[in-house]
């Protein structure tokens, strides 16, 4: 597929996606979110591709958010909760998406863009980037799963002040409160941001999307229902060439050639 508002790449066993509206701060409108989820699909499908990375074009902006002029059209709260409800789905997808996704957040990620890189299993944020949920300031507030995975992340009381207040907070201050998950300088984001995901791609590709299923299947439930969870997830994972593998390869002192099956 043609893309107009994204780019899609391949390095290695590596997909990137750019965000490339750089005039709009990459804000993501109705063909962006829509090309977003093609993209997934396309990279989901290709075997070749083990891990991918979300970024945004530019020095400036990851994704300033859902595209206002489309925020400020909409016409009923039909049309509002279907807006929602459509954005909501493309982020599970990448949520549930069997391959990780990492979030390389090179700037700004406000509304629509700090859900987004929620979405993601992992986020690396630039010492330059600033994140928020602003909606509170044009009225509105995150449709796309904010007021539901960053209380998740942050906790209640926190994530409380970032929504009511919008409030944009620095890199380190999302580092510090669990909004991210690393900082590096700048210049350095998007080869920190594949050197990881390099090192899980290749990793046992079954392990790993069972391994994040489990997390996200267990971190939704209580305890006990997790952990028998994760021992089905165990079960599986024990039932592939790749666990006699890795076994085997470690008593043999070589290292693993991993086949995904
Ligand atoms: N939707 C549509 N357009 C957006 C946008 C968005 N979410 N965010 C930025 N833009 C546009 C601006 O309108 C501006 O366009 P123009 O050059 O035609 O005037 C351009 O991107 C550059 O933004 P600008 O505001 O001039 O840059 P800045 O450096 O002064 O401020 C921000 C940067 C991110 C602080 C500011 O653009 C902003 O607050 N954006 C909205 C963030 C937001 O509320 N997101 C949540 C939406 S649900």
């Amino acid at each position: 597929m043609a893309y107009q508002n994204i780019l899609v790449t391949r390095e290695e066993n590596i997909g990137i996606v750019t965000f490339n509206r750089p005039k709009v701060l990459n804000a993501l409108n109705h063909t962006t979110m829509e090309e977003l989820s093609a993209a997934v699909d396309e990279l989901a499908a290709d075997s070749g591709v083990r891990c991918i990375i979300l970024t945004g074009a530019g020095e400036r902006a990851f994704v300033a958010g859902a595209d206002i002029n489309e925020l400020h059209a909409l016409a009923s709260a039909g049309a509002a909760a279907e807006f929602a409800a459509w954005g909501q789905s493309i982020l599970f997808k990448i949520e549930n998406l069997s391959k990780p996704v990492i979030a390389a957040i090179n700037g700004y990620a406000l509304g629509g863009g700090c859900e987004l890189s929620m979405a993601c299993d992992i986020r690396i944020a630039a010492d330059s980037a600033k994140l928020g949920q602003p909606e509170i300031d044009l009225g509105i507030l995150p449709g796309y799963g904010g007021t539901q995975r960053l209380p998740r992340l942050v906790g209640e009381g926190r994530a409380k002040w970032l929504i009511l207040s919008g409030e944009r907070i620095s890199a380190q201050e999302a580092l510090r409160i669990g909004l991210v998950d690393f900082v590096v300088p700048a210049a350095e984001l998007l080869n920190a941001a594949k050197d990881l995901a390099r090192i899980i791609a290749n990793k046992a590709p079954l392990a790993v999307a069972w391994a994040k299923r489990s997390i996200n299947v267990g971190t939704e439930t209580d305890l006990v229902t997790a952990c028998a969870y994760e021992a089905s997830q165990f079960g599986l994972v024990c039932s592939t060439e790749d666990r006699v593998e890795g076994t085997s390869a470690f008593l043999e002192k070589r290292p693993a050639h991993f086949k995904g099956k």
